[in-house]
């Protein structure tokens, strides 16, 4: 007997239906605008690449890597990876593209979905989507700055408040090697304390310890030796004019000693910007310094910096207080007839050339079916459009609210909707 196979979508990736499509739009819109403000140009980097890419740049001994990469190998045999974020796509296509002879600083933004093989759970999916600034060619502290203001300004136009900046320095290659030993030496004489993913982590990525969230190993974290007070000089004065930017700005932040990071290639300035009250849900957004990344790519000096932000994590906080009502319509065009409905198809046109939302059902000919609909649209206004108001070129207006109906002139139906929605 036949059995009937109900289909899922794959753990971890979810479908975005239309209520949330409405706030990914939303953030989109504000992404670019922001973006254009502050020179950033589009860059769409494709969802496969090289995995080879990732394995050098994010680090080997990184959860991305080990754990959370989608590989596949292709018919040719080449090993690819879908994107699990976009900072080393966009280097190298910097590269690949000889964007070196444009003016420095090149500016990138990007928007779209990332892969990560982890653990599904409350603002982590396997599928997700980020946009991202990138900085690229410019060694100024001021722009570590200015990627942080860029996040602050989206925030606020998306009216999301009470944020937390935490910030570090995580130093560069002069100086994080010091810290490391420091820190291995520590962690080495409370390895007993730790769990079995720090203990392996104090052979691979001695860093990544001070992020664990185990109870245990946090105990053993807070009295760590701190970065802070291993980073060189040119590190040191780097950090101080990034924080000295932030106060100048008015952008209150919280010095983390803790935040690592999971992507190895940062050097310098790391930072994270939650909502108080919402940590739960992890990051909004995240980034850093990336000198190194030029190196490792290209065999190229490179001075960036860049930031990303997690659009589900967003959209949850926007979905709390705003509602989809807002984007729906407030005006339903019904007729009765072939000559009526004739008109209503150009009027139809009419409206959408004045970008008045409106909705209609031209398919349907029972009037009562038509506002059935109006009325599960739940419109402020319906319009009739009868055989007898085409022949006097009037439509009625049917207030829903009020249930009151007037008749208009049909030159006048559009500046007197228009008047209607301004009022309300
Ligand atoms: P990231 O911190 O791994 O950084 O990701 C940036 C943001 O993407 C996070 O703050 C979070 O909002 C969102 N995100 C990350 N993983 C997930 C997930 N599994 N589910 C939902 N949202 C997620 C980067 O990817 C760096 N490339 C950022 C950067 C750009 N650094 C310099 N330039």
């Amino acid at each position: 007997m036949s059995q009937k196979i109900i289909f899922q979508s794959v753990t971890g990736m979810h479908d975005i239906l239309p209520e949330d499509y409405f706030f990914f739009k939303k953030i989109e819109k504000q992404v670019e605008e922001i973006a254009l403000f502050y020179g950033f140009e589009r860059i769409e980097t494709p969802i496969l690449e090289f995995a080879e890419l990732f394995f050098h740049t994010v680090g080997q001994s990184s959860d991305i890597v080990q754990k959370e990469m989608f590989l596949l190998k292709t018919k040719g045999d080449d090993l690819l990876a879908l994107r699990p974020e976009g900072t080393a796509p966009v280097v190298r296509a910097y590269f690949q593209h000889s964007m070196q002879n444009l003016l420095q600083p090149v500016k990138l933004w990007y928007f779209g979905p990332f892969f990560r093989y982890e653990k599904p759970q409350l603002g982590r999916y396997r599928q997700f989507w980020q946009f991202g600034f990138e900085i690229l060619g410019e060694k100024s502290p001021a722009l570590d700055a200015q990627i942080i203001q860029i996040f602050f300004d989206l925030f606020s136009s998306l009216k999301i408040k009470n944020l937390v900046l935490k910030i570090n320095s995580i130093g560069d290659k002069c100086c994080r090697p010091y810290y490391k030993k420091a820190l291995v030496s520590y962690l080495k004489s409370r390895v007993h304390l730790l769990c079995p993913d720090c203990k392996r982590r104090i052979k691979e990525n001695p860093l990544r310890v001070l992020d664990c969230k185990e109870e245990k190993c946090q105990q053993v974290i807070s009295s760590a030796p701190q970065i802070l007070d291993y980073l060189c000089e040119n590190c040191k004065a780097h950090f101080k004019l990034v924080l000295e930017y932030l106060e100048e700005l008015g952008l209150p932040y919280f010095l983390d000693p803790k935040l690592v990071r999971g992507l190895d290639y940062y050097t310098k300035t790391v930072f994270e910007i939650f909502q108080e009250g919402k940590e739960e849900i992890g990051a909004l957004a995240g980034g850093g310094r990336y000198d190194g990344l030029g190196k490792i790519l290209a065999k190229k000096e490179l001075p960036a910096v860049g930031g990303a932000g997690g659009v589900e994590r967003i959209v949850s906080l926007l979905r709390e207080k705003t509602s989809f009502e807002e984007k729906k319509p407030k005006v339903f065009l019904a007729q009765l007839g072939e000559k009526a409905r004739k008109k209503a198809l150009k009027l139809f046109e009419e409206f959408r050339k004045a970008k008045i939302l409106v909705r209609e059902s031209v398919g349907k000919d029972s009037l009562k079916a038509q506002l059935r609909h109006a009325e599960r649209l739940g419109v402020k206004y319906v319009l009739i459009l009868g055989e007898r108001e085409v022949l006097e070129g009037t439509i009625i207006l049917k207030d829903m609210s009020s249930g009151q109906q007037t008749k208009i002139k049909l030159e006048k139906i559009i500046s007197e909707i228009k008047k209607r929605l301004k009022n309300n």
